[in-house]
């Protein structure tokens, strides 16, 4: 879809369709005032019939209103005033866009962007109008024979700003949704794939091209490399698998030379059946979803490629699969990681930490000034936070902070997890330095825990998203999360020259 930033009125708009909002009970926002006046009252007339009450989410459809220049007005409900929020804002933009690509308009003008929300600016409500539309017209159907066409799909938007002297911010803002909205569609193209076609190498090259078509450098490590590496724990997991391991390293390059890189690390498990420690099978179809960290951290790279952000960041993806085999980890195992320090692996399915441990380890190579991984590490975290709110722990406040306002900031929110030392006892082990599970208590913290072994020379935060990175049910999908949470905390990271 394409975008543009204007300022004008509403009944002056030569275009398929103006989008203007109604709140509850019936109360035109402003854009919509005008559009009414200038019609006769015709507006009012027909809600005042009954056809619209303006609970948020609705739309009702209108043609041919006399006196204005566009074809069509789309009246959409924005709910009770005093409510009308993030939240509301987002799903009345979502509401209009649904509505917009499913009738005949291809183009259309929003003026929802200049209803106030409270707390937020015109920049915010520009980029997550963008956000919002890219998704709601998204789709995942190419693996179907027949795809159902849309007859007419929204193909153009012009979001609206007040005043003239506005554009330039509703410029910058749009540019970033778009980015954001683009790093998010890759980051679900890639997790909705499924496990046989998504595989390890299937995600390198996908980095790979990503990386040739934005000009930043990539590295592609081998399982001869690894185990030069001496990544035993890695390679533990993939060693129950057919798929050869990689290591995929992305540098991007945008900030000054000699400046220390923020370090992304993904969790890139293409499929987990829990290996020797098997899965039920209920649901189980769901782990192809266990490379989601990965796709976040290539969908952020798409994103700040894009927008030319100037920093410095190196992006790190170990992925293999974890299944069942003749040749795979069995409980009780212990193997050495790259650090040297040995893991008693008592259970096979608490995969995630042990690919994370080994690149958290190549991770300091990089003198990084912070690094973030990315992972659908712990069905733990779901029962907590549900699927609001990704976990969030760390090993430095400050950096921890930063996550939460980025997430704030762009509504992809986390929810911070204590650290605390006393957590680490359960992670005692007989016979090895470390086990590699906690026990069913706090199982998100030991998971955490276990990270934290292997991130002591560095500032480290750990996103736990096994909550957010996909829906279940009917809307079975990934979400794209927390592309716009990294992104943001990289934005404001080059902004303070960090
Ligand atoms: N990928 C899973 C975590 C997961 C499970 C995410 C369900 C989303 C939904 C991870 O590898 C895993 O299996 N974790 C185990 C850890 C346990 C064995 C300590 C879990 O959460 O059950
Ligand atoms: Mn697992
Ligand atoms: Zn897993």
């Amino acid at each position: 879809m394409e975008f543009s930033i204007k300022s004008g009125s509403p009944e002056k708009q030569r275009t398929a369709c103006v989008v203007v909002g109604v709140f509850e009970h019936r109360k035109l926002s402003l854009a919509a005032d005008l559009m009414d006046r200038i019609s006769g009252f015709y507006i009012s007339d027909i809600l005042r019939r009954g056809d619209m009450d303006g609970k948020l989410g609705s739309t009702l459809l209108l043609h041919n209103v006399a006196n204005t220049l566009c074809d069509r007005v789309l009246l959409v409900g924005l709910g009770k005033e005093r409510d009308f929020r993030d939240k509301e804002y987002r799903q009345a933009v979502s509401a209009a866009v649904k509505t917009l690509n499913e009738t005949g308009s291809t183009e259309a003008a929003m003026y929802l962007t200049e209803l106030p929300v409270k707390k937020r600016e015109l920049a915010w409500k520009i980029e997550q109008a963008v956000i919002m539309a890219m998704e709601s017209v998204y789709r995942f159907d190419h693996l179907k024979s027949k795809q159902d066409e849309l007859r007419r799909p929204l193909r153009r938007m012009v979001l609206s700003v007040p005043r003239r002297n506005e554009l330039a911010i509703g410029e910058t803002a749009m540019q970033q949704g778009l980015a954001i909205a683009q790093g998010m569609n890759l980051a679900k193209d890639l997790a909705n794939l499924p496990g046989n076609i998504c595989t390890p190498t299937h995600i390198a090259e996908q980095a790979q091209e990503l990386a040739k078509a934005q000009g930043f450098k990539i590295e592609v490590l081998e399982q001869q490399q690894l185990e030069e590496l001496k990544m035993g724990s890695f390679l533990s997991v993939a060693k129950g698998s057919r798929q050869p391991p990689k290591l995929i390293v992305m540098h991007y390059a945008g900030g000054k030379k000699g400046q220390k890189p923020v370090v992304l690390v993904g969790k890139g498990i293409t499929f987990d059946a829990g290996g020797i420690s098997l899965k039920p099978a209920a649901e189980m179809d769901e782990m192809k979803y266990d490379m989601c960290g990965a796709a976040s951290v290539i969908g952020t790279f798409k994103a700040i490629a894009e927008m030319k952000l100037p920093l410095n960041v190196v992006g790190i993806i170990p992925t293999c699969e974890n299944l069942p085999d003749g040749n795979a980890n069995k409980p009780g195992d212990v193997v050495t990681s790259m650090s040297g320090q040995t893991i008693e692996i008592l259970n096979t399915d608490a995969e995630g930490r042990l690919i994370l441990c080994d690149a958290l380890t190549y991770a300091a190579r990089f003198e990084p000034a912070a690094v973030v991984d990315i992972a659908t590490l712990t069905g733990a975290c779901v029962i907590a936070l549900g699927h609001q709110a990704s976990g969030l722990l760390a090993n430095h406040d400050a950096l921890a902070r930063e996550l939460l306002h980025a997430g704030e900031e762009t509504y992809d929110r986390a929810w911070q997890l204590p650290l605390w030392d006393e957590y680490q006892e359960q992670l005692k082990s007989n016979f090895a330095d470390i086990a590699n599970i906690g026990g069913r208590a706090g199982g998100t913290v030991t998971a955490a825990c276990f990270l934290s072994r292997f991130t002591k020379d560095y500032d480290w935060a750990h996103l736990d998203i096994a909550g957010t990175a996909w829906k279940s049910g009917k809307e079975k999908g990934a979400t794209g999360r927390p592309v716009p949470l990294l992104v943001h905390f990289l934005v404001n990271r080059a902004g303070e020259g960090k």
